[in-house]
């Protein structure tokens, strides 16, 4: 299955702002992975954007299993000896269902849970994937965070998901300093408020704005930005 197209691996990608990247990526012209940790919704979602004549096939993944992002490097080596692009894009809002979610009931476990995917599922699947392009030189990272994360005006409610995004542009510094003098670029944005399940109907957002800026730090040229934090592919702060 070896192609001369760039290779895009997209996070969470059978609903919302993930598969709605993936298709953006495939009409960009990239061969696109489209993963998730439900077999039956990954290859299902994989299968529309198949049918609407773009290059997308379906693997799975689950970011919080070590295992499961091991195969997926193993797959991509095998089949096409590369990786360009990884959006990582999973992530869980489970704060409160009920609405009760000041900092003073937050639950423990609930944090454990959130960080485990938004923010150990994001380090796991890197150091997997990573190794695919330092092997060419060659690497866009986006991190898909959130304004929930800026410590700059940082609100109350919502620990879990707040100190995970938070957490995750951590990440997105610490990896672009180690990545420094490299052709692998690292970035944060935020998406807005846009209308998925996570988000809700009342949201001003459709997914296509939505990914608009994902698309754009993953096909930055050479030497563009790294280490940054975006929206709508401008720089907001921390
Ligand atoms: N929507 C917004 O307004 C908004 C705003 C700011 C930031 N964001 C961020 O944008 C990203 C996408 O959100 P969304 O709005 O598209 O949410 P969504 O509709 O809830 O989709 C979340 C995706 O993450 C996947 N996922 C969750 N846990 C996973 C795991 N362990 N392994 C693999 N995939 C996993 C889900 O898979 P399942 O279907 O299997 O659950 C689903 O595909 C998230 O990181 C979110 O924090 C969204």
């Amino acid at each position: 299955m070896s192609t001369t197209k760039k290779v895009a691996v997209v996070t969470g990608g059978n609903r919302g702002l993930g598969f709605e990247a993936s298709r953006q990526l495939a009409k960009q012209g990239y061969q696109v992975i489209l993963t998730s940790r439900d077999e039956e919704k990954g290859k299902s979602a994989a299968l529309k954007l198949k049918n609407e004549g773009l290059d997308v096939i379906f693997q799975p993944l689950d970011v919080t299993s070590d295992e499961s992002s091991q195969k997926l490097a193993e797959f991509i080596n095998n089949e096409f000896g590369k990786l360009d692009v990884l959006v990582n894009n999973a992530g869980i809002y489970i704060d409160s269902p009920t609405g009760d979610n000041s900092i003073f009931d937050a639950k423990i476990d609930t944090l454990k849970q959130t960080l485990e995917t938004n923010v150990y599922g994001v380090l796991r699947v890197t150091q997997a994937l990573i190794p695919l392009m330092k092997k060419q030189n060659y690497g866009r990272i986006v991190n898909v965070s959130s304004r929930m994360g800026q410590l700059h005006d940082m609100g109350g409610g919502s620990p879990g998901y707040r100190i995970s995004k938070t957490a995750l542009n951590a990440l997105t510094r610490i990896f672009a300093s180690e990545l420094q003098g490299t052709d692998i670029l690292v970035n944060s944005m935020y998406p807005g408020w846009v209308q998925t399940d996570m988000g809700g109907k009342n949201a001003p957002r459709t997914p296509e704005q939505g990914v608009d800026t994902i698309v754009w730090l993953a096909t930055l040229d050479d030497g563009g930005a790294t280490g940054g934090f975006f929206r709508d592919r401008q720089p907001i702060e921390w």
